[in-house]
């Protein structure tokens, strides 16, 4: 029987994750059924996967069986998930091996599909024909995996940015693999990004990409450095993916003194431009300190793919799926440090390396076998 991997967070506080036989499923009419030969492991599917639990303590065996431990004062979060066995993999690709009676999933069989919906950490996956991306021949399911997490962000930012009135864009921890998708979109659409790093690598990487405005959050000049790269670019609407500390406020502080170098009379209320942060992500999970010296005109909010996605119009989300379909090996190529099979993800060496989502280490999972 295939097989698939599950995670239960339990009521008395231990993590468990483990590799489980289900049944090969069976296609419903309007559904295909894909061998699921690659799937990425990204910071959302982190989440998913090890819940609140404290990695340190995570112990491996015996067999392919995880166990952790929850910290009693992180429970509370983990309420809606307790003692559910929940598959993980948000993404894949692979080959259509199955294919309900209707002309649309018919259609696809044996093509290299893109999928989304869950639980792809799994050797077979049933999926609704249109949750699914049917690419040209020649496309592999490695270069297919990471195909909607990082790709239709990247892209409904800069939608988003012009939905919201703005003409340049911020975004930090820049040098991920979304960071770098978005890097190759701005220069291809003419839109200008202020990139936020914190190591020079990680700038020089960008650069190479062909950056042009870069700041290193840990430089003794940051402030002076991104004031100076919002002024030039007008740039006032930021995502930012790391979520705790004061990086948030800064820019804020940054896109004001920006605003205010161009002002032509004093206000005790601040500049009258909009300054907006979207926090997109969780890569540092202490508190968002927020130092109120930025006028009044200023938001700060969340921002998730699902939600943006399910407002757009039909036309913008076949649009963005359409750009990812035919610029899947340039602008949204993934580049992954390792593969590994299901049961290698379960490894003590792996787990260290993934969980440290670090530049340019991203794990690939070949849930079918390595090549
Ligand atoms: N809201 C949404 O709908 C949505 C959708 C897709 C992705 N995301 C978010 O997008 C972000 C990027 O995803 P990805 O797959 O592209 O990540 P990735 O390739 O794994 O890269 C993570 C990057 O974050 C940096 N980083 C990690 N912890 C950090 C911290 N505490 N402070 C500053 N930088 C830190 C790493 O740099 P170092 O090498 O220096 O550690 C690395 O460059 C994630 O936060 C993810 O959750 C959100």
């Amino acid at each position: 029987m295939p097989l698939q991997l599950r995670s239960t967070i339990t009521s008395d506080a231990k993590l468990n994750i483990s590799l489980v036989e289900v049944a090969m499923p069976e296609p419903a009419d309007n559904e295909i059924v894909v061998r699921v030969e690659a799937t990425p492991i990204n910071p959302s599917d982190l989440g998913l996967l090890f819940g609140a639990a404290d990695r340190d303590t995570a112990r491996v065996g015996p067999g392919p069986v995880v166990t952790a431990d929850v910290p009693a004062g992180a429970m509370a979060g983990m309420a809606g998930r307790l003692d559910q066995s929940l598959p993980v993999g948000n993404e894949g690709a692979g080959t259509v091996v199955a294919a309900g009676a209707s002309d649309e999933a018919q259609a696809l069989m044996g093509k290299m599909v893109s999928v989304i919906g869950g639980a792809m950490y799994s050797e077979y996956r049933a999926v609704r024909a249109n949750q699914c991306l049917e690419h040209d021949p020649g496309v592999t399911a490695a270069e297919a995996a990471s195909w909607f997490v990082n790709p239709m962000t990247a892209q409904g930012m800069v939608e988003t940015m012009r939905a919201e009135g703005h003409s340049a864009l911020i975004h930090t921890a820049a040098a991920s693999n979304l960071g770098q998708m978005l890097q190759k979109i701005c220069l291809a659409d003419g839109v200008d990004l202020v990139n936020i790093v914190r190591r020079p690598e990680q700038a020089a990487l960008l650069r190479e990409l062909g950056a042009r405005h870069v700041c290193d959050s840990r430089a003794a000049d940051f402030d002076a450095a991104l004031t100076d790269a919002l002024a030039e670019t007008g740039a006032t609407i930021a995502f930012d993916a790391i979520g705790g500390g004061d990086l948030a406020s800064r820019i804020l502080s940054a896109m004001e003194a920006a605003a205010s170098r161009n002002a032509t009379e004093y206000s005790r209320y601040g500049s009258d431009v909009h300054k907006q942060v979207y926090l997109y992500g969780g890569l540092d999970r202490g508190p968002t300190v927020i130092r109120r010296e930025f006028g009044m005109i200023w938001g700060v909010g969340g921002w998730l793919l699902t939600p943006f996605l399910r407002n757009a119009e039909r036309e913008v989300r076949n649009r963005l799926r359409a750009r990812v379909r035919s610029e899947i090996k340039t602008t949204f190529a993934s580049h992954y440090t390792q593969q590994v099979t299901l049961e290698g993800m379960l490894s003590e060496a792996a787990i260290g390396q993934y969980g440290r989502q670090a530049t340019g280490e991203k794990y690939l999972v070949r849930p079918n076998g390595l090549d």
